[in-house]
C-alpha cells in the first residue's frame, strides 16, 4: 500500500447498516417503507410539517438507541493515528462517526441532531423531538424549526469545501453507498479526472458506479474497514 497525504472518505448508509439503522435502497429499506415525495421534500413539509416532523422524530430518537459499530470506529482510530490528513464526507444525517471520535466530519446531507430555523437560517444542536411550538434557540422564534436535513430539491451542504478536497485529495474511498444519488454519486469521477488519486470502493456489493474505482473490496463494512484501515496504517 503506498503512501498517501491527503485520504477523502466519503461513507453512505451501508456503514451504519450493522449499528442497526436502517439503509434507504437495499429491501427493507427506508424508501420501501415511505414515499420520498411524502417525506423527504420541501414540498412535503409545506404539505404535511406534522407528518413529516415524525418521521425525523423517531429517525432522531432511535439514534439514542444504536451505537457506532467497528467500520465507525476504524475511520476514527485512521483519523487519530495516521499521518495523512483524514476527511470524512458523509450523506448520513447520523452522528455515528462523531460518536466513534472522528473529528473531520463533513454532513452533506445535514444532521438529524440539529434543527434548522426558517426565521434565523441558523442550525441548532437540538437533541428532542421537534414540537409545532419549539423555539429557535438562535433566534427564539417558536414554531419556525426544521429538521436540519437536505431534501431531494435542494442543494447539499458543503459543497465548496468538498470540490477543493476532492481535488486534493490522493485517496479517495467510497464506504456503504449505493452510488444512486447525486452529487455524491459524481465524487469518484471527479477525482479521476484529475488522474492524481487512487480511488477504492468498500461495499456489500457493487454499487452503480463501481466500475469507476481502480480497486474494491466487497462485505459488510463492520469487517472490510477495519481490515483496509490496518492496511494503510501499516504500510501493507
Ligand atoms: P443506499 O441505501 O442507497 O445504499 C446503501 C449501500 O450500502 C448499498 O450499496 C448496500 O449494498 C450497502 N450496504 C448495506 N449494508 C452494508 C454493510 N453492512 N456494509 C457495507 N455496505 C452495506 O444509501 P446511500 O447510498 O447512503 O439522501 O443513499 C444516499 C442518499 O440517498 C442518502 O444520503 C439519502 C438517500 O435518499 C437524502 O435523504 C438526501
Amino acid at each position: 500500500m503506498r503512501k498517501f497525504e491527503e485520504i477523502v472518505i466519503l461513507t453512505g448508509a451501508g456503514i451504519s447498516a450493522e449499528s442497526g439503522l436502517s439503509t434507504f435502497r437495499d429491501a427493507g429499506g427506508l424508501w420501501e417503507k415511505h414515499r420520498i415525495e411524502d417525506v423527504a421534500t420541501p414540498e412535503a413539509f409545506a404539505r404535511d410539517p406534522e407528518g413529516v416532523q415524525k418521521f425525523y422524530n423517531l429517525r432522531r430518537r432511535h439514534l439514542d438507541e444504536v451505537a457506532p459499530n467497528a467500520a465507525h470506529r476504524a475511520l476514527a482510530r485512521l483519523e487519530a493515528e495516521s499521518d495523512s490528513r483524514v476527511t470524512i464526507i458523509t450523506q448520513n444525517v447520523d452522528d455515528l462517526h462523531e460518536r466513534a471520535g472522528s473529528r473531520n466530519v463533513l454532513h452533506m446531507h445535514g444532521e438529524l441532531k440539529k434543527a434548522r430555523c426558517l426565521e434565523c437560517g441558523r442550525a441548532s444542536r437540538w437533541e428532542d423531538d421537534i414540537e409545532p411550538t419549539s423555539a429557535c434557540p438562535a433566534c427564539g422564534a417558536a414554531g419556525r424549526l426544521r429538521p436540519h436535513v437536505v431534501w431531494f430539491g435542494e442543494i447539499p451542504l458543503e459543497l465548496d469545501r468538498i470540490d477543493r478536497l476532492l481535488g486534493a485529495c490522493d485517496l479517495f474511498v467510497s464506504i456503504g453507498t449505493s452510488g444512486a444519488v447525486y452529487p455524491a454519486a459524481g465524487f469518484v469521477s471527479q477525482v479521476r479526472a484529475l488522474g492524481r488519486a487512487h480511488t477504492v470502493e468498500l461495499n456489500l456489493e457493487p454499487s452503480a458506479g463501481s466500475h469507476f474505482f481502480h480497486e474494491a473490496r466487497y462485505g459488510p463494512a463492520g469487517t472490510i474497514v477495519p481490515l483496509f484501515v490496518e492496511e494503510l496504517l501499516t504500510g501493507r
